[in-house]
């Protein structure tokens, strides 16, 4: 096999940014769509050129001719549809977080390693250019020893009937956009997270609308975040080491041209960084592994330390004390 059929399981927003790379790739082919209402799915299909429509999930599943299965649905079904594609025998790139509970997660982890297909969570920015120069700059020693990295993004959700304000949906701030400062804090840290202490707002439908947390690692790092649905927009990461400040003002949708700065003694340097089409990177990596059997950028093992860094946070903030992972 040489190029991979793609299915997008709903009409999610986020389709959207797959669209342009499964389209401009060369082993990767925008195949279908698959809705739980028909018309949702042939509209979708017309206005974005994709041969096949389906107007059920199970539908698309059941289709021989789809390889691989692109998951953008509300958080609490992450699991469940991940499960059935991966049964069904198709490689799945499932979106951020991976789950909602640490059962599911092992379940799709336990699906995965029995059907032999590709499972792997949606963080995009990890294979962006810019992420693997910061990786590269913190590894290489550039600010001395690491010591300390913060990071936020929030921004004003208005929308009141967003599935992201739902509870039961796993809705909520720390699950929609914390897990990418906790993600960026991890891959640099150096070590597993050991404690975390976190703190939210709630609001509406009780979900978290302004969360903060602390996170300590295994060698010493620290950690602080915060993420909000009633917040201005904010996206940063600085990491701190002993001799130096990395800044880096679009860690989590890096473009084309990005720029970090560099601080240390005696002065400040811009690090230019080339870039590429931020979502290219998950769709070929997925291809790299289906294809050549080359591990997945982002392995099972660590969204599974994401999803059980983000639970001991929610908890930590429940009971009003840190949390011991
Ligand atoms: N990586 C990124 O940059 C990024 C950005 C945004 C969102 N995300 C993630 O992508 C996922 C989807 O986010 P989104 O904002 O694109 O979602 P969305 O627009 O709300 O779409 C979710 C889709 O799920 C389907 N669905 C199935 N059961 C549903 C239910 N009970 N309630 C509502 N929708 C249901 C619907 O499709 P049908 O009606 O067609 O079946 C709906 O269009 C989330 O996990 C989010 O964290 C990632």
């Amino acid at each position: 096999m040489t190029a991979l059929n793609w299915a997008l399981l709903s009409t999610a927003r986020i389709n959207g940014a797959l669209i342009p790379p499964l389209k401009a790739s060369e082993r990767n082919v925008l195949y279908g769509v698959a809705s739980r209402d028909q018309a949702k799915a042939d509209a979708f299909a017309a206005l974005n050129g994709i041969p096949k429509a389906y107007g059920t999930y199970e539908a698309m599943l059941a289709d021989p001719d789809v390889h691989v299965v692109y998951v953008p649905l509300p958080n609490h079904l992450h699991a469940e549809w991940s499960i059935r594609a991966l049964q069904a025998g198709k490689h799945v790139l499932c979106e951020k977080p991976l789950a909602i509970t640490l059962g599911e997660v092992d379940a799709m982890i336990t699906a995965a390693q029995a059907t032999g297909r590709v499972l792997m969570e949606a963080f995009m920015y990890r294979h962006h250019a810019q992420t693997l120069k910061v990786q590269e700059l913190v590894q290489s020693g550039a600010l001395g020893e690491l010591r300390l990295i913060k990071g936020a993004f929030s921004f004003n959700l208005k929308n009141d009937n967003d599935v992201r304000l739902v509870r039961a949906y796993g809705g909520g701030s720390l699950w929609d956009v914390g897990c990418y400062p906790v993600s960026y804090c991890r891959t640099l840290a150096g070590a597993p997270v050991a404690e975390v202490y976190g703190q939210k707002v709630a609001g509406r439908d009780g979900v978290d609308e302004i969360f903060t947390g602390e996170l300590r690692f295994a060698n010493g790092v620290v950690a602080q975040f915060d993420s909000g649905f009633a917040l201005p927009g904010r996206w940063y990461m600085e990491i701190v080491g002993s001799e130096g400040t990395l800044s880096i003002p679009e860690p989590y949708k890096p473009g084309i041209h990005n720029r970090v700065t560099l601080t240390r003694e005696g002065g400040s340097e811009i690090v230019e960084i080339p870039g590429g089409e931020l979502y290219a990177g998950e769709v070929e990596n997925m291809a790299d592994a289906i294809l050549t059997g080359a591990a997945t950028r982002v392995s099972l093992a660590d969204s599974r330390a994401n999803v059980a860094t983000l639970l001991g946070l929610y908890r930590s903030a429940d009971v009003g004390a840190p949390v011991v992972l």
